[in-house]
């Protein structure tokens, strides 16, 4: 068997720019990305605008899309005509029942695997590359053989997605690894050889990693629980520096510079967001509770708490700072996705710092470059749980200096890279006084911005300017 064409089941943020980058790398291959929803499609076959913003993901959907690229809800015969298929479907947090708020809810994976089992013949290799409990790709197989055609078989593999946000087309192009888990039986290692064979086409064969199935669904969720464990690592130190005087930018680089820790993931910031790194955690807490293991599962939980109590204490500067109350205070916004170069917000610190902020009475005036206006007012309403709060007291803005006009403070949640080079001269004297910045992501130049005048707070640095200065500083200018 050669593999001739692919179906993904899931056109979202790993579907979508996976399969583009594979079907650019994989020019003899047919590739079908297929979703429920139609809008998504829709959006995914347009010139316009696709449903995800990725650097460099345009170019190459519409390189490649009608030629060995397609988008279609005909999910259907995309799995009719595969002769291999990935699950690319997303697998939250459960909201209720038993698991609530930790386990992986496993529907949607569920559902995909029962699509396939109802309507593929001959020979399937199904491929999991949504993240997932381990021993997941046992519940599929038991689907599949459940529903089993007289004609049909199946091989299941696990092929853990690693890409990041903002990032994923230079990282699947340039992946680390590429990590292929299977059964060790002759039909198993054959599958393994075919999926590894599709990623030889641009990845060096050196770093397709190939497995057990069940360290292969282990090993995504560890990866995620070291990065995140990582930033909650220095985020705890940021508190030690800003009770102490130490800065965590240089604590940070003395630590990284020792090669056994290196220097990635040591950015303290207001928290970490996404869709992966809280949930894939909470996953892994609760196997260890499902496993009897309660002092693992207590280990991990503490890199969740510890992103929780970063949020709320950088919340709790911004209202301390500004005279222990923000009622009626207007506070500018600046970034609401969970990182720069995406429009993602799911897990986003934005959401938490503003839904403080609105039950503490301030009116908010957001900005964000790439995210939807629709998309923070309804990540604002389940959050805060109160539309008519967000209808009165939130204000989406198209830019900048319009975000942060006559407002008493200005808080970046996000790292993009305009917000560097933004006027701060012109924001300063738009601004009431005192004029606060509060850089929840350590991108600002703090030395310059206390010069102009502004009140800064940041993380993992104490900030030594008093109130005085601050208007000495603000006559002087004026
Ligand atoms: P997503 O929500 O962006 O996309 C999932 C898509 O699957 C949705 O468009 C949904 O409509 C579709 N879907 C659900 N059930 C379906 C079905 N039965 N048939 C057809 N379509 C269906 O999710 P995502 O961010 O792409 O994540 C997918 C998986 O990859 C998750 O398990 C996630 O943990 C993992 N992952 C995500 C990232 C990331 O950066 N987002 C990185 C690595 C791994
Ligand atoms: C993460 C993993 O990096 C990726 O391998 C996996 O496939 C999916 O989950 P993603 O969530 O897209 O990717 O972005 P990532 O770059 O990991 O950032 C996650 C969060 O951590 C963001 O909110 C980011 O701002 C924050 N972060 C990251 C820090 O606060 N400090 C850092 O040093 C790095």
């Amino acid at each position: 068997m050669v593999i001739q064409k692919i179906c993904c089941i899931g056109a979202g943020y790993v579907g979508g720019p996976t399969c583009s980058v594979m079907a650019l790398k994989c020019p003899d291959i047919e590739i079908t990305v297929v979703d429920l929803s139609k809008d998504r499609i829709a959006q995914w076959n347009s010139n316009e605008k696709l449903p995800i913003f990725e650097p460099g993901l345009m170019e190459i959907v519409q390189q490649c899309r009608g030629r060995n690229l397609f988008f279609s809800t005909d999910i259907v015969s995309a799995i009719r005509k595969a002769d291999l298929i990935f699950i690319s479907v997303n697998t939250p947090t459960k909201t209720f029942g038993m698991g609530k708020g930790r386990a992986a809810d496993l529907k949607y994976v569920e559902g995909a695997a029962r699509m396939i089992a109802e309507n593929a013949e001959g020979n399937k290799i199904v491929v999991e590359k949504s993240t997932v409990p381990v021993r997941a790709a046992e519940s599929i197989m038991n689907i599949l053989k459940a529903n089993n055609k007289p004609n049909s078989s199946y091989q299941i593999l696990s092929n853990p997605e690693f890409l990041a946000e903002g990032t994923a087309v230079q990282d699947l192009l340039h992946a680390d690894r590429v990590l292929i888990g299977g059964e060790e039986t002759a039909e198993g290692q054959e599958a393994v050889r075919q999926l590894s064979w599709v990623y030889e086409h641009w990845i060096p064969s050196s770093k397709v990693v190939t497995m057990n199935t069940w360290s292969s669904e282990l090993s995504k969720l560890a990866a995620n629980a070291f990065l995140a464990q990582r930033i909650s690592s220095i985020n705890s130190l940021s508190a030690v520096c800003e009770a102490t005087g130490a800065d965590v930018s240089e604590v940070a680089r003395a630590v990284g510079l020792d090669t056994r820790i290196g220097p990635k993931f040591l950015q303290a910031s207001v928290g970490f967001g996404g869709s992966c790194f809280q949930k894939d955690i909470l996953n892994l807490v609760y196997i260890c509770e499902c496993l009897n293991l309660p002092h693992v599962a207590a280990y991990w939980q503490q890199v969740i708490d510890m992103n929780e109590y970063q949020k709320s204490r950088f919340a709790e500067k911004v209202v301390s700072s500004l005279f222990n109350t923000v009622t009626d205070k207007r506070i500018a916004v600046l970034g609401f996705a969970f990182k720069k170069n995406t429009g993602d917000t799911r897990e986003s610190p934005a959401i938490y710092v503003s839904t403080h902020l609105l039950a503490e009475g301030a009116h908010l005036h957001i900005y964000d470059p790439k995210v939807e206006p629709h998309q923070i007012v309804d990540d604002l309403n389940s959050s805060t749980m109160d539309p008519d709060i967000v209808n009165r007291n939130v204000v989406i803005h198209s830019d900048a200096y319009s975000a942060t006009k006559n407002t008493h403070a200005l808080i970046v949640c996000t790292e993009w890279d305009e917000f560097v080079t933004l006027d701060y001269e012109k924001i300063y004297a738009d601004m009431m006084k005192p004029a606060y910045i509060f850089d929840g992501r350590k991108i600002l130049d703090h030395d310059f911005l206390q010069n102009l005048g502004f009140h800064v707070q940041t993380i993992g640095k104490k900030m030594h300017r008093d109130v005085a200065r601050a208007w000495g500083c603000q006559n002087h200018q004026m």
